[in-house]
């Protein structure tokens, strides 16, 4: 039996979340914790799923139900991503998928985003279909946009480009960069962020104050901007400074929290050069940037307020095809 094993990798936003949502850019880094998809063709004709970071055993359904009906919110991603599959090159073959994933779902690594990255390429290794990176962005963003409405896809491109990127207006920009020397020390708050319900509290922030809410966006992708220089220059003092900045918005956006406020300004007295949410906020993680030498005092700095540091290397490869 035919089997393919791909991995596709988490992600961090670095800088310009939820501006990018309304069309601004953001930075945003692959990170070295993997999720694994395998898949097979079946002799009969149904989809089985299983995937047991998130406990699910062995789900099973037929191929005419596929995307019908009631599916549980752990298998949607994984089950839209076959069905659009199979429905774009219309191939009507039973499929079997197992992810395993190197990371907890909670850190808000993007495991949704990377698992459907993930199918889509293991079935067109699986059916030897030629399949552009522009391309499997496209598949895969649609699907998670079918299945979760909002996002800007940011996290697909970081599952499939890796490295750090600039990423812009649902992926018709996408630049890799070199960002060799980027030192992130990466905080869990032990919440885990709903990133959809943290875009509409934006979306209605929004609604009622437009002129305002656009102006920081505006604000945020020039700070991006900058940022992007800075790492093509390695100017660590002035990345940090800009992340500094881009927390202030987020925090006028509403998104931060005590706790992340907590660690950040514990990473910042331990002389990070800048510290900032990472993500949808409301929980998740934070970022700080960091030197070889203030290291280790930023990391006991915020253990000491309670965050959990990630032990996660960044500007880690896209997904890639781990057996042929
Ligand atoms: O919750 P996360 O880490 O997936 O980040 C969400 C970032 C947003 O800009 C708020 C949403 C998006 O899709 O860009």
């Amino acid at each position: 039996m035919k089997q393919i094993t791909v991995s596709a990798p988490g992600k961090l936003m670095f800088m310009g979340e939820h501006a990018v949502v309304y069309g601004r850019p953001c930075l945003v880094t692959a990170v070295d914790q993997r999720i694994k998809v395998i898949a097979e063709i079946l002799d009969k004709p149904q989809f089985e799923l299983e995937a047991q970071d998130i406990g699910m055993n062995r789900y099973q359904k037929s191929l005419p139900d596929l995307a019908k009906g009631e599916v549980s919110k752990e298998a949607k991603f994984a089950e839209k991503a076959v069905y659009n599959f199979l429905t774009k090159n219309k191939i009507s073959k039973g499929i079997k998928i197992i992810t395993k994933s190197s990371f907890s779902v909670n850190l808000g690594f993007g495991s949704s985003s990377a698992t459907v990255v993930g199918i889509v390429k293991a079935l067109s290794e699986l059916f030897n279909i030629k399949v552009s990176q522009k391309e499997l962005f496209d598949l895969a963003y649609q699907t998670v946009l079918d299945v979760q409405r909002k996002g800007s896809g940011f996290d697909v491109a970081a599952g499939i480009y890796g490295g750090t990127i600039y990423f812009q207006n649902a992926g018709k920009i996408i630049e890799s960069l070199t960002a060799d020397g980027l030192n992130l020390t990466i905080g869990y708050s032990g919440v885990k962020a709903d990133t959809v319900a943290m875009i509409n509290s934006v979306e209605s922030k929004m609604k009622n104050y437009k002129s305002g809410v656009e102006k920081i966006f505006d604000n945020i992708a020039k700070l991006v901007l900058e940022a992007k220089r800075a790492i093509s220059e390695k100017d660590w003092e002035r990345l940090g400074i800009l992340m500094d900045y881009n927390q202030n918005y987020l925090e006028d956006l509403g998104v931060s929290s005590d706790k992340l406020n907590h660690m950040i300004n514990a990473a910042k007295k331990a002389g990070a050069y800048g510290a900032k949410l990472s993500g949808a906020g409301g929980g998740d993680c934070m970022i700080a940037l960091v030197s070889n030498e203030n290291k280790l005092k930023v990391r006991e700095e915020i253990e000491k307020v309670g965050g959990q540091v990630v032990d996660a290397n960044i500007n880690a490869p896209g997904v890639r095809v781990e057996n042929l």
